[in-house]
Formats: structure tokens, sequence, C-alpha cells
């Protein structure tokens, strides 16, 4: 748990609320938490989801990995601790979105079970939805796609500590949605999480 550095400070609330946000956009906000190992899918189905909803109306937006990385977290790493505090910033980030009503779509490998427990928990603390979505796939699989060329590298011994090689990847016991994208289409995934949205009460459409 990080620690409160600053003192004398105070939460200041405004007038127009999370429920009045959501009623100007026409559906709630929440948090998809897209976990699992690199090249598994997360951001291509994020993407595909994306184009869904705004097809449909819905605001969503996509936080991702590399990119986040390329700014806000560009002073993180890949070590345990890096890693770390790269998922409790996004985990606050995602909060912020989904305060303005926005659908938040999630992508990180978020390897540790309790930096996500905490992401949850920060969400539900403050009754927002947080849907964990593993995007289960095995190494071999992930693999053998390599979209960036980093498996390669890493069993070359050019990159360390690389997830599913020689760091960790604890895989969620109790997802909200699990998905097998080497086994499921892109359609089928996408139409599992729109079910989920709706069973939720979080889209009506
Ligand atoms: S996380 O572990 O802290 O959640 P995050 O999702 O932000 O990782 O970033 C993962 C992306 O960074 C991967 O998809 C890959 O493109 C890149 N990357 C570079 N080095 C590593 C590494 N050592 N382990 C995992 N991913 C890495």
């Amino acid at each position: 748990m990080t620690e409160q550095k600053a003192t004398n400070v105070h939460w200041h609330e405004g007038d127009i609320t999370r429920e009045h946000r959501g009623k100007l956009l026409g559906h709630k906000g929440a948090t998809l938490w897209f976990t699992g190992l690199s090249g598994s899918g997360k951001s291509t189905i994020a993407v595909e989801l994306e184009g869904v909803l705004y097809e449909m109306g819905v605001l969503s937006y996509r936080l991702d990995g590399d990119n986040v990385r390329m700014g806000i977290n560009k002073n993180l790493g890949f070590s345990a601790e890096d890693r770390v505090e790269n998922i409790r910033r996004i985990g606050e980030i995602s909060k912020l979105y989904v305060d303005t009503g926005v659908i938040l779509l999630s992508s990180f490998i978020s390897p540790y079970r309790a930096d996500r427990e905490q992401v949850r928990k920060l969400h539900e603390e403050a009754g927002m939805d947080f849907i964990e979505v593993f995007v289960d796939c095995s190494l071999g699989a992930a693999e053998s796609r390599d979209p960036k060329g980093l498996y390669k590298k890493a069993r070359a011994g050019e990159i360390k500590n690389f997830t599913g090689i020689d760091d960790p990847y604890e895989a969620p016991n109790n997802p909200e949605i699990h998905l097998n994208s080497d086994k499921q289409s892109l359609a089928e995934e996408v139409a599992l999480i729109l079910n989920v949205l709706r069973e939720r009460g979080i889209i009506d459409k």
C-alpha cells in the first residue's frame, strides 16, 4: 500500500455527480481490466470492442501498457517494484475515467494478483464496477504470435524479466470474464463482454 505523503489535503466535492454524468451519456462508467501475457490479445480485443461500442453510441477509452509507458509512466521499467507502481497509477487513472462516465478498457499484463485486487478494491470502495477480463492464452500461442518480436529477444537473453519467460504471471482465480484467445474468435470475445455489460446494467443497448 502506498502511503499518503501530503498532509493537510481535503477532498473537494462538486455539485455534478457520477450519476449526472451517466444520465448525460446514457450509460454507466466501468473499468474493464484486461490482463494476460504479452501477445495474448488484450489490446486487439480492446480496440475491437472500442469500435463496436462507438457504433452503439457508448463512450469508451483505451489505456494500454505500451502507450502509458511512453507517457505518464515513462519513468517506470519492468522490475517488480516498477510493475506494482505502474498498476497502482493505472488503477487510480481508471477510477477517474469511471467517474467521468466512460467505459474504460485497461490493457496491462498486470502480472501480480495482489495489484489487480488492489485496483478492484479501489473501485469497489467507490461503488464502481470493476470487471476483470482474463485474456487466457498459452505461452506457446503468445510466443508463436510474437507481434513485437519480444519473445524472440527474451529467449535470446536480450530482454530481462520478460513476463512468461523469466518473470512470473499470476492468472486470476475468479475473473468476471475468462476469454481463451487461442480458441475463440474476436467476435465471440466481444459478444461475451457486451453481454456482461448488459447484465450488469452498464449499457442498455
Ligand atoms: S505490466 O507488467 O507492468 O503490467 P505493461 O502491460 O505495462 O506491463 O507493459 C507490457 C508491455 O511492455 C508488453 O506488451 C511489451 O510490449 C513491453 N515490454 C517490454 N519489456 C517487457 C518485459 N520485460 N516484460 C513484459 N513486457 C515488456
